[in-house]
């Protein structure tokens, strides 16, 4: 596996390899856990070369965000490609992604306000410009991102199409441990009671996904009283719960009956103690 910090040396070679075969690309901050090892797996599914990055991107967190203590242990993560037979490990630093007079963001719009925006405001702007100049540098034909991150996943989307990105985006269902708890890096902050606590997510979308399916005459605001206890449970404390509808995630009405929205979705983000989970599940029948 090829380490390469400087985005002009991969995007050299990257551009070099595309010319023989396709490539797909796995974006990710590092931590790797058996989540990002599938979207790995995927990626290797997808074209005959594969390229990883692991970047803790400064610009999608906020001032008093997790940067510093966003979990870092890069041998462990090579180690883990290599075996995956990755062919290139993209590692840049801070200064090698934003050089001194950096200066272009992307500002997404309207998506990037709501749900987890609302909470983490300029996250998605940080996200849409790291990733589009991760497209960049890697020349990706294919780019792999799981839907645990479902907003962050229809952001790129998004900007996708705005900026008619040649790249072909592919969404991967979310990873869950045992416990069904979805995994994420974040969760090694979780002590072993708030672990506990948060298993009540996933417990409250799958009951929400049948209720919905059971009973679509019910509306969101019936839904929304129904799983609101089971996630306000001790050691959980909810941030945002909510039910959009649409491919572009748009805000409902509690009257709103849930057999009349388009791809109906629950969006959840929790507290359990100072580590903020999120979670979701699509309320609609086919999927
Ligand atoms: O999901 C992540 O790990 C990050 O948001 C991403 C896509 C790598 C951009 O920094």
């Amino acid at each position: 596996m090829l380490i390469l910090n400087s985005p002009e040396v991969t995007q050299e070679t990257c551009l070099r390899w595309k010319r023989e075969s396709p490539i797909a690309f796995v974006p990710t901050m590092g931590c790797l856990h058996d989540g990002h090892l599938a979207l790995v797996q995927r990626a290797k599914e997808l074209a005959p070369k594969v390229v990883v990055s692991i970047f803790v991107n400064p610009l999608q967190f906020g001032p008093n965000e997790d940067f510093e203590k966003y979990p870092r242990v890069f041998e462990e993560d090579c180690r883990k490609l290599e075996s995956m037979g990755v062919d290139l490990l993209f590692h840049p630093s801070v200064k090698d992604l934003y050089p001194d007079g950096f200066s272009t963001k992307i500002s997404v719009g309207e998506i990037a306000n709501r749900l987890c925006g609302a909470f983490r405001p300029g996250h998605f702007d940080g996200v849409a410009t790291v990733v589009l100049k991760l497209f960049e540098i890697t020349s990706c034909d294919y780019a792999v991102f799981g839907e645990k991150d479902f907003q962050q996943l229809t952001v790129i989307q998004q900007i996708t199409r705005d900026f008619n990105l040649p790249v072909c985006v592919i969404p991967f269902p979310t990873v869950r441990a045992d416990d069904q708890v979805a995994l994420s890096s974040r969760n090694s902050y979780l002590s072993s009671s708030e672990r506990e606590a948060a298993q009540k997510i996933p417990q409250a979308l799958s009951a929400a996904r049948k209720e919905a399916l059971s009973n679509p005459h019910q509306t969101v605001g019936e839904l929304l009283n129904k799983i609101t206890p089971e996630l306000s449970r001790e050691g959980l404390k909810i941030q945002y719960l909510e039910i959009t509808q649409s491919r572009r995630l748009l805000p409902t009405r509690p009257e709103e009956r849930l057999e009349s929205l388009s791809q109906p979705h629950l969006f959840v983000a929790v507290y359990a103690g100072s580590t903020r989970l999120i979670d979701n599940v699509s309320l609609n029948s086919g999927q």
